[in-house]
């Protein structure tokens, strides 16, 4: 079968290659692939920023496709399902374990940049029927992260959501975070992303670019309050001025780090505010699949930026790198 190998950790590395076609063992299915999508993730692995194993490696962790074979013992799929694979196929449930977060698919595991992928069954999910391939591509990492943002905080009508650029986790979160009925605010460091992003829901808006010290503005916009949630997908760059937007007792969730991981931080609104700082690595195949029933049931479509053909995939690689310049996701047609 045809494949995209990463040979080593550069965006120049990327190559067109073939191997064997995989079989479904016992327990799996084998997917035809028909569409990747592209998460901060991919560029940190193929940048040397996440450190893998072994090279080469088909990349990618997210995609979608349909059964197209079953192995022995699978009962509850049927061949043409339209299928996403989780990107934690250990991680059913429950709690976070070393075990869960031990295999990873385009990091240990083999990824979505391929013709055919054999998975677990049990970390395949029904695509929502509203979806076509390229937007069901796009759920496994960033939908399941929004949605255990939205959850950690138990939002409800009223309360307030901070959200950081309009990447995909931030897009994720601003739609399951207006299906729960919070208030949004969101910042980016582009008046004509702001505008898209008002019209998929947020209330307010704030160019961090225009104005940077935008916890300020959240404070303002909020009389004094803060937001009850903080979903921190950026890192280095803003997370002392997330720690200051945040509400009393509110909730940081920090999962980002597009601009670095290393932090500066004053311990004391942490504590005088009495902060939850929750940390979070993806989640679960039952997180994932209580995120589809949301999106299934507020008719959510992820928000597809652009698609880029297979025989551009440098090009996908390097529109997300350049940061800043996407809308929410960005796909990849597998033909
Ligand atoms: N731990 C987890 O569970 C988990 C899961 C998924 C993702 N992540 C991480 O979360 C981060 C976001 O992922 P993603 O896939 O959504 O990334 P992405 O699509 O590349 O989005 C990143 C966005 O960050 C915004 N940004 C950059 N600098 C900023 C700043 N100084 N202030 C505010 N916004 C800024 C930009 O938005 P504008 O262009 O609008 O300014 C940019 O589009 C990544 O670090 C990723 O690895 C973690």
């Amino acid at each position: 079968m045809k494949v995209i190998e990463l040979n080593g950790p550069s965006l120049e590395a990327l190559r067109r290659a073939e191997r064997p076609e995989p079989t479904a063992a016992r327990g799996q299915v084998l997917l035809r692939l028909r569409a990747a999508a592209l998460n901060y993730l991919d560029v940190a692995v193929a940048t040397g920023a996440f450190p893998v194993p072994q090279f080469p490696l088909i990349p990618v962790a997210d995609g979608a496709g349909e059964v197209v074979a079953l192995g022995e013992g699978v009962e509850d799929l049927a061949i043409g399902d339209r299928v996403v694979p989780h990107f934690m196929p250990n991680w059913q449930g429950g709690a976070i374990t070393p075990f869960s977060i031990a295999a990873m698919r385009g990091v240990n595991l083999p990824g979505s940049l391929a013709e055919y992928v054999a998975v677990p069954a049990t970390s395949m999910l029904r695509l929502p029927g509203h979806l076509d391939f390229m937007q069901g591509a796009t759920l496994p990492v960033a939908a399941t992260t929004a949605w255990n943002a939205v959850r950690s905080a138990a939002l409800r009508p009223g309360s307030v959501v901070l959200l950081l650029g309009t990447g995909g986790v931030s897009l994720f979160a601003l739609q399951f975070a207006k299906a729960s009925g919070a208030t949004v605010i969101l910042a980016s460091s582009s008046d004509e992303k702001l505008e898209r992003a008002r019209r998929l829901g947020a209330d307010h808006l704030i160019n961090y670019r225009a104005a940077p010290a935008w916890d300020e503005e959240v404070l303002r916009l909020t009389g004094g309050r803060g937001a009850d949630l903080v979903v921190e997908t950026v890192g280095h760059a803003t997370w002392a001025r997330s720690l200051n937007a945040a509400a009393t007792g509110g909730t940081l969730f920090t999962v980002g780090f597009v601009t670095g991981t290393g932090v500066s931080i004053d311990l004391l609104p942490i504590i005088v505010k009495g902060l939850r700082i929750v940390g979070n690595n993806t989640g679960s195949v039952a997180d994932l699949a209580e995120a589809l029933r949301a999106i299934e049931a507020h008719r959510i479509v992820p928000v597809v930026d652009r698609v880029f053909d297979i025989h551009e995939v440098d090009g996908a690689y390097a529109e997300l790198a350049a940061g800043g310049r996407h809308f929410g996701k960005i796909a990849i047609a597998l033909p």
